[in-house]
C-alpha cells in the first residue's frame, strides 16, 4: 500500500486559514519523487487519475483544494478539461440557470468564468445556490494571471454558520426555518456590463416567451412580463430554497443572500427587491451588512499563477473574484453531484 503522506506535497500556503488544525485552503504539489509531473501534462493526468480517490477524501476534509505546479508551464485549457473528466472522473453540470455571462472553451466542459467588468468585484457565493439545482462541485483553471489582483476568494461556510449563530441568531434563525427567495429583472439579451447580466434567452436556452414561461413553471418559478411583445423584461422569482445545508463537517450557510445584497444592482435590479425570507418578509439589512463583514474575515484569496487549478466543494464553500488589470483568463467546470 502507498504512503499517502508520499502522494502529493502539502506545503505551506501563506494566504491559508486554519480550522480544526486543518489548513485552507490545502495547498496541493507534485511530489519531489515524481519529477515528470511538473513537465508533462499527461504523466499530471495519469498520476490524478491513479490518486483519484486520495483526492476525494482531501476534498471532503478541507473543502478547497489548491494545485500548483502540474505542468505549470505546458498545461492548456485541454489539458484542464482532462483533469477533470478523465483524472478525476466527474459528472459535467450542464450551466443553464446562472446570471454570470459565459463562454465555451473545451467542449460543453470548459467555460470562461464569470466575465464580468474587472473593475467590478464579484461577492461570495455559492455556485447556483440561488436555484433549486446546483453543482456539488467546481474548478477553477488559471490559463493567464491577472497583472495585478484577480484572485478567486474562497471561505468556508461553515465558519460564517457559526459566528452568525453567536452574533445573529434571529437572523439566522428567520432562514433556517423559512428559506429564502430570489427575485431578479432579467432582459432578453445578454448585457455584459452587469454581473446579473445574462439574458432569459441565454438563460433558459429559448427563443420565445411562451418557451421561457414553460422553463419557468417547470421549475416552480413565478414570473412576470414587464412589457408587451417578445423583447419584454422579465421578472422571475424563485420558489423557496433552503438557506442552510448540512454538509461533510457541519451546518453551512448555503445560499446567495449576501451576494445579492452586494451585487444584484444593475439598471434593472436593487437588492432590496431582490432577496427575500421564503415567507415574503424583508431580512434585516442590518444582519445583512454585518454578513458581509462576517464574510470578509473568513476570506482567504491565493494569487493565482500560471496553470494552478482549484477544486472546491460548492456544499462547504463559497468562492469571489477580486478585481483586477490585465487580460486575466481564468476557465471554470462545473460537477454534477454523483448519482448513486
Ligand atoms: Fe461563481
Amino acid at each position: 500500500m502507498k504512503d499517502t503522506g508520499q502522494i502529493f506535497e502539502h506545503g505551506s500556503l501563506p494566504e491559508a486559514k486554519f480550522y480544526n488544525g486543518k489548513p485552507f485552503p490545502l495547498l496541493v504539489t507534485p511530489p519531489t519523487s515524481s519529477p515528470e509531473l511538473w513537465t508533462s501534462s499527461e504523466a499530471v493526468i495519469d498520476y490524478l487519475k491513479q490518486n483519484r480517490e486520495h483526492i476525494m477524501n482531501l476534498l471532503r476534509s478541507h473543502a478547497v483544494l489548491h494545485f500548483r505546479d502540474f505542468a505549470a508551464q505546458v498545461s492548456t485549457p485541454e489539458t484542464f478539461a482532462k483533469i477533470v473528466e478523465e483524472s478525476l472522473g466527474l459528472p459535467n453540470f450542464p450551466y443553464e440557470l446562472g446570471n454570470a455571462v459565459r463562454t465555451a472553451i473545451v467542449g460543453d466542459r470548459v467555460f470562461t468564468a464569470n466575465e464580468s467588468p474587472p473593475e467590478k468585484p464579484i461577492p461570495f457565493h455559492h455556485e447556483l445556490a440561488q436555484t433549486p439545482k446546483y453543482p456539488a462541485k467546481l474548478l477553477f483553471y488559471c490559463d493567464r494571471p491577472a497583472d495585478t489582483g484577480g484572485e478567486t476568494p474562497v471561505l468556508l461556510s461553515r465558519a460564517v454558520y457559526d459566528d452568525l449563530r453567536k452574533e445573529h441568531p434571529e437572523f439566522l434563525q428567520k432562514l433556517e426555518q423559512h428559506g429564502v427567495k430570489y427575485s431578479r429583472v432579467m432582459t432578453p439579451h445578454d448585457r455584459p456590463h452587469s454581473a446579473i447580466g445574462r439574458g432569459w434567452r441565454a438563460t433558459f436556452r429559448v427563443q420565445t416567451r411562451q418557451e421561457a414561461e414553460d422553463v419557468l413553471s417547470t421549475r416552480g418559478y413565478g414570473f412576470e412580463w414587464l412589457e408587451e411583445g417578445e423583447e419584454s423584461p422579465l421578472r422571475e422569482t424563485s420558489p423557496t430554497l433552503q438557506a442552510v445545508v448540512e454538509a461533510e463537517n457541519g451546518k453551512c450557510f448555503f445560499n446567495q443572500i449576501a451576494a445579492v445584497w452586494g451585487g444584484w444592482r444593475d439598471e434593472f435590479n436593487k437588492p432590496e427587491d431582490c432577496v427575500m425570507a421564503g415567507d415574503g418578509s424583508a431580512l434585516d439589512p442590518n444582519s445583512l451588512d454585518s454578513l458581509v463583514g462576517i464574510m470578509n474575515r473568513h476570506r482567504v484569496a491565493v494569487p493565482w499563477k500560471r496553470g494552478d487549478f482549484t477544486f472546491i466543494d460548492n456544499m462547504q464553500a463559497q468562492h469571489s473574484r477580486a478585481t483586477f488589470t490585465g487580460r486575466r483568463r481564468v476557465l471554470a467546470s462545473l460537477v454534477a453531484a454523483q448519482s448513486s
